[in-house]
């Protein structure tokens, strides 16, 4: 029979909660997802009472706040604070996006952060990336070419030929579109996602990349590339502007292009 609820053991419980110090006159509240594989316990929703006075503007500053000063066991990924390395995606009151780029005055009331949905996670805000890093793999997010490069200098493009990569080099595989994507939920296993196959465009659409026809029939699945149904959740969520499902529907017109 089709279940409808959550497993038993997925169920989110209510945590802990940690005050603000007495005195403190700009209180806001932190509701983060908790879970650890060696407690054998379900998750729970912890509460962090945070003084905004003495915290930076960013959800991250709050997260990095409470780990050094009310709660080490908590745990993400962070790594430049500015929007370069991706590693601080998370759900932040309901939509994925990065950390640091969240303002925490734009949030009304509680803040809620869970881990990226629909991933394995790791432990608290940490998913695992595993698969998905094993689907970038497979896409040889590389260049290939087989003649040989000039002897003096590097392969050239013209002005024309390197303004189609913008928009697809100043992705930073965050995954908060993937991880929005309903056909990557359910399907996860074997379509691509719009991260993906948005970085298999940059190679499609690299000038110098000689190997078209190859990325174009290894794409050429009911899955890998299918499965995209223009939701366009993924465009909506990302963080740096960019539009997957724009990359999804080129790939596809070079794939009708070429019949
Ligand atoms: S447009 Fe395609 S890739 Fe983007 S969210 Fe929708 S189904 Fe997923
Ligand atoms: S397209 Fe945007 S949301 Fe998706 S992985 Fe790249 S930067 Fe992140
Ligand atoms: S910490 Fe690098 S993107 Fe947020």
């Amino acid at each position: 029979m089709v279940e409808f609820t959550l497993p038993a053991n997925s169920k989110v419980g209510t945590g802990k909660t940690f005050r603000a110090h007495a005195g403190a006159k700009r209180v806001k509240a932190f509701k983060i997802y908790r879970w650890d594989p060696d407690a054998k316990a379900n998750p729970r929703l912890d509460t962090y009472e945070v003084d905004l006075d003495g915290c930076g503007p960013m959800v991250l500053d709050a997260l990095i706040k409470i780990k050094n000063e009310v709660d080490t066991t908590l745990t993400f990924r962070r790594s430049c604070r500015e929007g370069i390395c991706g590693s601080c995606a998370m759900n932040i009151d309901g939509t994925n996006t990065l950390a640091c780029l969240k303002s925490i005055d734009e949030v009304k009331g509680d803040v809620r952060i869970y881990p990226l949905p629909h991933m394995p996670v790791v432990k608290d805000l940490v998913p695992d990336l595993t698969h998905i890093y094993a689907q970038y793999q497979s896409i040889k997010p590389w260049l290939e070419a087989e003649s040989a490069p000039p002897p003096d200098r590097e392969r050239a493009q013209s002005v024309a030929e390197r303004e189609k990569l913008d928009g697809l080099w100043e992705c930073i595989l965050c995954f908060c579109c993937s991880t929005s994507c309903p056909s990557y939920w359910w399907n996860g296993d074997r379509y691509l996602g719009p991260a993906i196959l948005l970085q298999a465009y940059r190679w499609l659409a690299d000038s110098r990349d000689e190997k078209t026809g190859e990325r174009l029939d290894a794409l050429e699945d009911p899955f890998r590339l299918y499965r995209c149904h223009t939701i366009m959740n993924c465009t909506r969520t990302c963080p740096k502007g960019l539009n997957p499902a724009k990359a999804i529907a080129e790939i596809k017109k070079m794939m009708v292009a070429r019949r």
